[in-house]
């Protein structure tokens, strides 16, 4: 019998009539629908106390259940069929198969790593068994994952799973969008995501159990979020609420995790990956895209049908790239024998319901073959089923900081070594596969053993503001690798300069700036547009932003034309900032009805420019939570906004010489402009950027024109160091 807590004789018998009305609702139903759609055990396990939480939780149970009668009676059987198929395919999974083991591995262990191949289960079965056996009633268990779009995927594959709608009792939390209630006991959330959770609900108290998932991938949210948890774990150790901590990873680094977690239990799960035969390049590759386009055409003569590739790319402009190169396969007639390919493409910004298209299978008696072209995000966070061929170019975007320069950059970097193996795994999954490195066995045994922690090569500004928030000494965190004292020093300048800490403590404007889901530099500009009369207008640059680009221009020689045509109208002669502005500003003038046409005839992308316009109102929404005045906007006189812009990346900095060559103010490295500015053809003397990409050699992506002087008023302190007055001295 439950044990019944009694604050007061009425509140007793409101809960008691409530709890039973409830229950006997529940048999009601259950008789109704038939008790197998039952698939949630009793929640009133124990010693449970009786209140009102309980009585919510039932609820939720009833609720759900009623969700899911009406879904299975409303959707046809299709649905039936698609959860049984479900079923049996996880029947056959390693996790699945070693429940029992598992299951009291994690009750008896407060920390638990799991290794195990990617598509063992890991991430879609780990938390329901934690669901169902683990937690109390009014415990949750969250799952984070380092990519949005996984995150997104795998929570919907496991609420299909568990036969519930979307934001039920499985949901997602990532950045601009939450899919979760108040009854949301499974939640998958970005790894940034959680660790904003943590920065305003120091204990996690909501939580019995965090899993951190794809844990080899070391991304600095995850790295932070070890330290975060390890703490919250000692401090909750002998309370009513401990938690329970299960680190997840595919690949065989455990020892570092189990290390760090004081000698915590490793389980390896039984693998079942098949044999996979791998090519390496006869030569040394120069160009890999033109070797990665030129091995996909040789394989797909040679391939039987149906035998899908995966390709591993570097980003979205390279896939829609190939996507395009490939599309014209298609429709050379001299292959009109051989099968259509039905390119796929897999990329962290692209929409859930396009990305889902990768795991659907082709029609039965299509004469066909997929090829799913991906970032490294196929490597393990997502599993892609039919995969007989991987194609992997070797080649990774990392986001690098170059501390001699202070400088940060997007980079494409050779992948380590664990990196290949896993993407070669990647064919093996279900029977034989082949693997194709577009790199030779020297470039191999020249890549690194393991993959450096971002922690190790990014600019620390946004971590050290992270950690202060949470009233800790980064040079004190726990870090599983600790960064060097030079690059903690180094982002505490960076944050004093913005003005985010004073004597390394928070200042009123750095606490508002971690209010904000962004790098500091671009909350700083947010916080500072109040001065300048526009920040209706910086929040929509900045959430432009946060999106890939609107602008769609890999397209024909003839399209390309038609797309800049349709491009001018938007285009600044001073700014990347004012065009993304300008161009924001009049799709959100367009009626929603006709904003899919309006993107097409212009050349834009609807679903950026949709990611961008939830960007916005969740800043909007900060902003309003601030108290900051919302709504300004500075017409068409853009020169606040410019100056603006500065108040937050004075830092990045470049001027012309009298070479007519650009140098980075701070790096005093040469820059060039990226050939999709619209400035590229003009020479300012002075401009600001907000992207370094690097591939050949830098380049500058979005890019302003500033007029130096404005330095002296809009940050004072800064233009007297010296490499500023080099620039303030400089001459065309
Ligand atoms: O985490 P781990 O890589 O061990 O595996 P998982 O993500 O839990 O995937 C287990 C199985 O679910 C895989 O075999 C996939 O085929 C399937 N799955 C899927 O079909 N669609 C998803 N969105 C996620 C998983
Ligand atoms: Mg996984």
């Amino acid at each position: 019998m439950p044990y019944i807590l009694l604050s007061s004789s009425l509140n007793c018998f409101v809960y008691v009539t409530l709890y039973f009305c409830l229950i006997s609702f529940e048999r009601l139903l259950d008789s109704c629908t038939g008790s197998n759609i039952s698939i949630f055990k009793n929640p009133f396990r124990n010693s449970i106390r009786f209140d009102l939480n309980v009585a919510l939780n039932r609820f939720t149970h009833i609720r759900i259940k009623l969700s899911s009668h009406r879904r299975l009676i409303m959707n046809d059987l299709s649905k039936m069929d698609l959860v049984k198929y479900f079923d049996d395919e996880r029947k056959s999974l390693p996790v699945t198969l070693q429940k029992d083991k598992l299951c009291s591995l994690i009750k008896k262990n407060e920390t638990l790593i799991i290794i195990g191949e990617t598509g063992s289960g890991k991430t879609t079965q780990i938390p329901q068994i934690v669901y169902e056996n683990i937690l109390g009633p009014d415990e949750d268990v969250v799952v984070t994952q380092p990519r949005r779009v996984a995150a997104i995927s795998l929570a919907e594959r496991v609420s299909y799973e568990v036969n519930t709608e979307i934001g039920d009792l499985v949901g997602y939390r990532v950045r601009f969008i939450d899919k979760t209630n108040h009854f949301t006991k499974i939640k998958f959330m970005t790894d940034g995501m959680l660790l904003r959770t943590a920065i305003l609900e120091k204990s996690l108290s909501a939580y019995g159990c965090v899993i951190l998932d794809e844990a080899h991938e070391r991304t600095v949210n995850t790295d932070l979020l070890f330290g975060i948890v390890k703490r919250v774990q000692n401090s909750r150790k002998n309370s009513s609420n401990p938690l329970k901590v299960i680190v997840m990873s595919a690949t065989m680094n455990a020892d570092l995790f189990a290390d760090y977690f004081g000698n915590a239990q490793i389980v390896y799960l039984q693998g079942r990956l098949h044999d996979i035969k791998i090519f390496h390049a006869k030569k040394n590759v120069e160009d890999y895209f033109h070797d990665t386009f030129v091995t996909i055409f040789q394989l797909h003569k040679e391939a039987p049908e149906r035998h899908d590739f995966l390709v591993f790319l570097t980003g979205q402009e390279e896939i829609e790239n190939m996507a395009l190169a490939i599309e014209h396969i298609n429709q050379d007639p001299s292959l009109r024998n051989y099968p259509v390919i039905k390119v796929r493409t897999l990329y962290a910004s692209l929409p859930t319901n396009e990305q889902l298209k990768v795991f659907m299978s082709l029609e039965p008696n299509e004469f066909a073959r997929k090829i799913i072209l991906s970032t490294n995000i196929a490597e393990t966070s997502v599993t892609l089923t039919g995969i007989k061929y991987v194609i992997d170019c070797g080649k990774v975007k990392v986001r690098c900081f170059h501390p001699e320069t202070s400088m940060d950059a997007l980079k494409v970097e050779n992948i380590s070594q664990a990196q290949a193996e896993q993407r070669a795994g990647r064919a093996g999954r279900e029977s034989d596969g082949y693997c194709y490195r577009i790199y030779s066995k020297q470039q191999y045994d020249e890549m690194t053993k393991d993959p450096v922690p971002e922690i190790l090569r990014c600019n620390l500004g946004n971590v050290v503001l992270q950690i202060l928030a949470m009233n800790m000494d980064p040079y004190k965190f726990d870090f599983i690798n600790k960064p060097s004292t030079d690059a903690i020093e180094q982002a505490y300048n960076m944050l004093g300069n913005l003005g985010a800490t004073k004597n390394s403590i928070l200042t009123e404007m750095g606490h508002k700036m971690t209010k904000f889901p962004l790098d500091p530099r671009y909350s700083k500009i947010i916080l500072s547009s109040v001065n300048y009369g526009c920040m209706e207008d910086i929040v929509n640059i900045v959430s432009i932003l946060s999106t890939d680009s609107i602008f769609v221009s890999s397209l024909s020689e003839k399209k390309k034309k038609q797309a800049e045509d349709a491009h001018t109208k938007f285009k600044s002669s001073v700014s990347d900032h004012i065009m993304l502005l300008k161009t924001f500003r009049s799709y959100r003038k367009i009626r929603k009805e006709s904003k899919s046409s309006w993107c097409d005839d212009n050349f834009l992308n609807l679903r950026n420019l949709e990611y961008a316009d939830r960007a916005r109102e969740q800043l909007l929404d900060i902003c309003r939570y601030l108290h900051l005045p919302i709504g300004q906007s500075c017409g068409d006189n853009f020169d606040p906004i410019r100056k603006c812009l500065l108040t937050g990346f004075f830092e990045n900095l470049a001027y012309l010489n009298q070479e007519k060559k650009y140098i980075t103010v701070n790096a005093k490295k040469e820059c060039k402009i990226h050939p999709t500015s619209t400035l590229f053809h003009s020479y300012p003397h002075c401009v600001l950027y907000t992207e370094i990409i690097e591939t050949s050699q830098p380049y500058m992506k979005y890019i302003t024109v500033i007029d130096k002087e404005w330095l002296l008023d809009v940050v004072p302190n800064v233009h007297q160091r010296h490499n500023y007055q080099v620039l303030m001295n400089s001459e065309l």
